[in-house]
């Protein structure tokens, strides 16, 4: 299952989900193979999700929709989505979910994480959203967190997996350079702000070690001070 939503890819070339297309072009034939080696603490989320059959997954920048696959193979009965900024990317997404034979399982939808809402998939609300070091490549990262807020049920949950602020990671300053390169930035605000609000114990936020990833889950309820705060591209 595929479609187009919210602006048209072609209008958006020149903009966002035209650097992503250009970033992705060519990294998407290698992309699963490459970043199990750095995109850590992905399938210990993915562990943790607890899915109930019948609720309903967002994967907000699904890439290849190898998290997606994998979640389908965890959780049957579990209806899934995901969004992409990049129709690149969602090409090889596409190749992949009708290979695992999972197309009546996962709908893709081209368009940009600030505009998400669950009619772009035809959904009322969503019970859990989820980002996967796709929040550190989006600009205006506050805005795709409200969006994401906005779409969840009461009873909601969000969960984040992204790099950390790599504060003790050894060769730090070269990892940086390194994702810098991709158009991918820590973001730092977004960790300390979590450190200082989310209770780690209840609401699962766990440090890699370096502080090099995080991952949450969190109930709706407690992304008021990301979702509510001022809307902005500034990274960090
Ligand atoms: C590093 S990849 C992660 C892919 C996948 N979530 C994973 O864990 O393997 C980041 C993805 O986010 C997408 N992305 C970046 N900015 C976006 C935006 N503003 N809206 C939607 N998707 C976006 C990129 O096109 C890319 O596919």
């Amino acid at each position: 299952m595929s479609m187009h939503a919210g602006l048209s890819a072609d209008r958006q070339k020149g903009g966002h989900a035209g650097l992503m297309d250009q970033v992705y072009q060519r990294q998407r034939y290698i992309y699963d193979f490459t970043r199990k080696y750095y995109l850590f603490g992905r399938d210990s989320l993915i562990g943790s999700l607890a899915l109930q059959p019948g609720e309903s997954l967002v994967e907000i920048g699904c890439g290849t929709a190898r998290n997606l696959i994998a979640i389908a193979r965890a959780y049957p009965g579990v209806r899934l989505f995901g969004l992409d900024a990049s129709e690149a990317m969602l090409k090889t997404a596409r190749q992949q979910v009708r290979r695992a034979g999972l197309e009546d399982r996962i709908l893709l939808v081209q368009g940009l994480a600030e505009a998400m809402a669950p009619a772009t998939f035809g959904q009322a609300e969503f019970d859990h959203v989820l980002f996967s070091y796709s929040l550190s490549m989006i600009p205006d990262w506050r805005g795709a967190i409200a969006a994401a807020a906005n779409s969840l049920s009461d009873q909601g949950r969000l969960h984040i997996v992204d790099f950390g602020d790599l504060k003790t990671m050894p060769g730090r300053g070269i990892i940086r350079g390194w994702l810098s390169l991709f158009h991918v930035s820590p973001l730092e605000t977004l960790l300390h702000t979590l450190e200082e609000e989310v209770n780690e114990a209840d609401e699962g936020l766990k440090i890699l070690p370096g502080r090099y990833a995080f991952r949450l889950s969190a109930a709706k309820g407690t992304l008021g001070a990301f979702a509510c705060g001022q809307t902005d591209t500034a990274r960090g």
